[in-house]
């Protein structure tokens, strides 16, 4: 498969109309969209279009059971795509969209099964990016998307993350610089009664759970626990957001940070002592000591700032993989509270569940 791809850069803060209207244009005519949404990139395709839909598929190289995420830029389009939107689903989409919320709703029988993978659900969200929403608007269609990398990858936060995985398989990408959140969307079954967290995301699970005025369930799988059960989540059984390179997470006891530090050193020297050219991961807090014990790092950002962790993470796990003199790395774990929950989830997908406790 081979496409020629073109780049189209458009300012987020100043949307040119006259570009967005080209990129709608490709999707019109049954082609792909790589587009910037605030959390991260996704491959977008008319939802409509079956034949666009495949087309997504094979560019990503991703198995045809997962199914992808309908976009959209009106509530109008919800009726469309959904078949039942309960009143949770009303409340959920008016205070949180757009935003970085996907509600799965059973579908209507107007989305096409190769969005779905065949399942009687759609998953549906708003993006809350002035120029995802501006493409979804001109193409005149909800956009079915997953993330914009190739299957198995750390999902694209930028322009370039999509270049590496993408060029010369899409039709279009869109360059609008590095997307807010760098994590995706959270994802909750309104299906199910109590709700299902399927993906903890850039939305805190604790703000959904205050708007619906009950608990939601979180299953291991969505805290990165194992792998999911296949009729309630059928992307979480693959090897996710990983990096070529071997990673461990190493988690613990954060209260008492100095210890912890501690613990982690034993781990990351004992590997290098056999022989391994590791690199740690780690909060901004416990950096200098690392470096002080002579280990490299990559600093994810703050404890005190989740929101800065999460926005680096998948940057972070593409920086290993281009690292020459490494050649495996290790992660500090953090807290799963807020953002915490969907960069402990990551990590430990991206470990394939190479977690050590200290
Ligand atoms: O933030 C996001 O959600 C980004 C941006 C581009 O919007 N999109 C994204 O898409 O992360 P993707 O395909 O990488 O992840 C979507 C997840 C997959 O794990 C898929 O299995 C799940 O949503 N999903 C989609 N439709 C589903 C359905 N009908 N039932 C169960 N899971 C579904
Ligand atoms: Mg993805």
């Amino acid at each position: 498969m081979e496409v020629s791809t073109r780049i189209l850069k458009i300012d987020p803060a100043n949307v040119d109309l006259e570009l967005v209207r080209e990129a709608a244009k490709v999707i019109k005519d049954g082609g792909t969209v790589a587009f910037p949404t605030e959390t991260v990139y996704g491959l977008g395709a008319s939802t409509y279009d079956p034949n666009a839909v495949r087309k997504v598929y094979e560019a990503k190289r991703r198995p045809m059971d997962n199914p992808l995420i309908v976009h959209i830029a009106s509530l109008d389009q919800l009726y469309e795509v959904a078949a039942k939107v309960p009143p949770e689903a009303e409340v959920l989409a008016r205070r949180f969209w757009p935003g970085p919320l996907t509600l799965l709703l059973y579908r209507s029988g107007s989305v096409p099964s190769e969005v779905t993978a065949g399942r009687d659900t759609v998953a549906v969200r708003m993006p809350a990016h002035p120029v995802a929403l501006a493409f979804i608007r001109e193409s005149g269609v909800p956009i079915a998307a997953p993330s914009a990398n190739l299957a198995g990858r750390p999902s694209p936060t930028t322009a370039e993350h999509v270049i590496r995985d993408l060029y010369g398989r899409v039709d279009v990408i869109i360059d609008s610089g590095e997307t807010l959140y760098g994590v995706e969307s959270t994802i909750v079954d309104l299906t199910r009664d109590p709700p299902v967290l399927l993906r903890p995301g850039a939305m805190p699970l604790e703000k959904v759970e205050e708007v619906l005025g009950k608990m939601v369930d979180v299953p291991p799988f969505a805290r990165g626990l194992g792998m999911a059960d296949v009729a309630l989540a059928p992307g979480m059984r693959y090897r996710h957001y990983a990096p070529y390179k071997q990673l461990t997470v190493v988690e613990g006891n954060y209260s008492d940070l100095k210890a912890y530090a501690a613990k982690v050193v034993e781990v990351v020297l004992g590997a290098a002592r056999s022989g391994s050219r590791p690199v740690l991961l780690c909060s901004s807090e416990t950096r200098p000591y690392y470096e002080s014990m002579g280990i490299r790092t990559i600093e994810l950002g703050p404890r005190s700032n989740i929101f800065v962790v999460a926005r680096n993470l998948f940057k972070s796990l593409r920086l290993v993989d281009e690292l020459v003199d490494v050649n495996e790395a290790f992660s500090e774990g953090f807290d799963e509270v807020g953002l915490g929950l969907a960069v402990m989830n990551r990590l430990r997908k991206a470990s394939g569940f190479r977690v050590v406790r200290v």
